[in-house]
């Protein structure tokens, strides 16, 4: 069984050596290598440690996001059948830069791998503000891409399926501000209807991506996903945002990923999870 010393990754030498005091004399002119004061993880240990405990233990915002992310880590890392890869496995992927705001990391991936597999039509389910659309669009100049998303406000009340998200998104209505009257909006068709009962009928077989991202409920996401597996052209691709946030879609994910093949993953340090029937990983 592996010592807690083994277990604790070593942030100076890489040997994860517990601290050794610092024996400098007074007629020591400069420490000899072995003397200068080293920092590892044992040393840190109980600030660490003790600081998260008590974080933990106070009520507040900070507890409970220091718990939400114990959580999110715990179920990426414990997931049946999602295995997770690192964003450095993707083939390529080191090579493409693509241009976006740095507050959502996971479209930044999500653009780069959409214009690594090189695709040219673009289904997304759930438009919000536009975000991905805007930067989908900006950064892969020959794509087209639908999104969809609820006619109005009043829709939620409505819904087919367990909507998610009711406080954060039905407050207001900007769905597709921040591509509205850009150059990429000639290249964007806003479709709107609830998912659950939309006719994704004339699309089927055409999209090289569809981008998951309404509802996170178990029920949406699995006639999302079902709707999404046909729209898929030959190669391909399915991208679910918010795959570590939301139990519903954990679980459905990790229950389709039983039965698919090629498998589905996981980008660590996204919330995406994806199923491609392109080669897409080393
Ligand atoms: C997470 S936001 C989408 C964010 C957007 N994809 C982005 O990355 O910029 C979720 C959106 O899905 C929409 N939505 C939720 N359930 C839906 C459904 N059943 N059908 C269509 N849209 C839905 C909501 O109205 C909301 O605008």
């Amino acid at each position: 069984m592996a010592t807690a010393d083994q277990l604790l990754p070593d942030v100076t030498d890489g040997k994860g050596s517990k601290p050794q005091p610092n024996r400098i004399t007074p007629g020591d002119k400069q420490p000899r290598a072995h003397e200068i004061p080293r920092v590892t993880n044992w040393s840190i240990l109980p600030t660490v440690a003790g600081g998260a405990a008590r974080r933990m233990a106070r009520p507040g915002p900070e507890g409970r996001l220091l718990l939400k992310h114990l959580w999110i880590e715990a179920k990426r890392h414990s997931a049946p059948n999602l295995r997770n890869v690192r964003v450095d496995e993707i083939s390529g992927l080191k090579e493409i830069t693509v241009t976006g705001g740095v507050s959502r990391y996971c479209h930044l991936v999500l653009g780069a791998l959409a214009k690594l597999l090189a695709c040219r039509t673009i289904f997304e389910i759930g438009t919000y503000r536009g975000e991905a659309s805007w930067l989908l669009a900006h950064n892969i100049p020959d794509v087209h891409l639908w999104t969809l998303d609820l006619p109005d406000l009043e829709a939620a009340d409505h819904m087919t399926f367990e909507l998610t998200d009711r406080d954060e998104y039905f407050t207001h209505w900007e769905r597709g501000a921040r591509y509205a009257g850009t150059p990429e909006a000639a290249r964007i068709t806003q479709l709107f209807g609830d998912s659950g009962t939309f006719d994704f009928s004339p699309y089927k077989g055409k999209m090289d991506l569809v981008y998951i991202d309404a509802s996170h409920s178990y029920s949406y996401a699995k006639s999302d996903t079902e709707a999404a597996l046909q729209l898929l052209s030959p190669g391909g691709t399915v991208v679910w945002d918010d795959y570590t946030y939301y139990p519903g879609l954990f679980a459905y994910l990790n229950e389709l990923a039983a039965t698919l093949e090629p498998p589905i993953v996981h980008i660590l340090d996204t919330r995406l999870a994806v199923y491609s029937r392109k080669r897409w990983l080393r």
